[in-house]
C-alpha cells in the first residue's frame, strides 16, 4: 500500500487551523475544502489518460485526456461529504457514488448503512474521502466493498490519518491484487482509547456539521 503524506507549507497551515478547537464550522469547512483540492492534486497523479491531437491556433500537437471509464469519487457519509466539493473542483468529470458507513463507538467496527454506486466498478479507478484515518475499520470495510464490485485501482484521500489505522489498512488489505494508496495531510501520533486520533481534530462529522445526538 502507498501512503503519501502531503508536505507543504500550506498544507501544514490550513491542518493546524483546522485542528484548533477554536475555529468555527464554516471556516473549518472551507478549510477542509481547500486542503482536499490540494490533496487531490497528489492523489490524482496516477490518474488514467489517454492521447489525444489537439489543433492549437498555431499547429497540431497531441496532448492527453483523461481515459474512459470516467473515475468515480465516494464520499463516505457523513463527513466525507465535505470534501467531496473541494475534490470535485479539481476532477469535474469524474462520477460520485456514495457510501454511508457507520462506526460503533463501543466496538469500533464498521457497517454499511447505505449505498448508492454502480453495480459493475470492474476497471474503475475510485477515489474514496473519508477525513480521518483512525482505526482504519471503515476505510478497510469501504475499500473492501468497492473490490468486491470490480474496483482495480483505489486511493483514500484523508486529512488526517494515525499510524494504527494505516497499519491495519496494510494488514487487511494485503493480497487484495490490485493497487491501493492513501494520500494524507498529516500522520498523527497514535489514537486514545475512544478511537480518535491525537493530537487530531476531534469529530470531524461534529466539527464539519454540528454534533448529532
Ligand atoms: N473520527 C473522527 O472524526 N475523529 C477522530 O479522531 C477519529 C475518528
Amino acid at each position: 500500500m502507498r501512503i503519501h503524506v502531503a508536505d507543504h507549507p500550506l498544507i501544514a497551515h490550513k491542518l493546524t487551523v483546522l485542528r484548533d478547537k477554536e475555529t468555527d464550522s464554516p471556516t473549518f469547512r472551507r478549510l477542509a475544502d481547500e486542503l482536499v483540492t490540494l490533496l487531490a492534486y497528489e492523489a490524482t497523479r496516477d490518474v488514467r489518460v489517454e492521447q489525444v491531437a489537439v489543433s492549437t491556433p498555431v499547429a497540431d500537437a497531441s496532448g492527453i485526456k483523461l481515459a474512459s471509464p470516467r473515475p468515480l469519487v465516494v464520499p463516505i457519509l457523513r463527513a466525507g461529504l465535505g470534501m467531496l466539493d473541494g475534490m470535485m473542483r479539481l476532477l469535474p468529470t469524474a462520477e460520485v457514488g456514495f457510501l454511508g458507513m457507520v462506526r460503533n463507538e463501543e466496538t469500533l467496527q464498521a457497517s454499511t448503512y447505505a449505498e448508492r454506486l454502480p453495480d459493475d466498478l470492474s476497471g474503475r479507478q475510485c477515489y474514496v474521502l473519508d477525513p480521518m484515518l483512525a482505526t482504519g475499520g471503515t476505510l478497510a470495510a469501504a475499500i473492501r466493498f468497492l473490490v468486491d464490485r470490480g474496483a482495480d485501482h483505489i486511493t483514500a484521500i484523508c486529512l488526517l490519518s494515525a499510524p494504527e489505522g494505516c497499519e491495519r489498512l496494510e494488514k487487511e488489505l494485503d493480497g487484495l491484487g490490485i493497487p491501493v494508496g492513501v494520500v494524507t495531510a498529516g500522520m498523527d501520533e497514535r489514537l486514545n482509547d475512544k478511537g480518535y486520533i491525537v493530537p487530531g481534530l476531534g469529530d470531524a462529522g461534529d466539527r464539519l456539521y454540528g454534533v448529532v445526538d
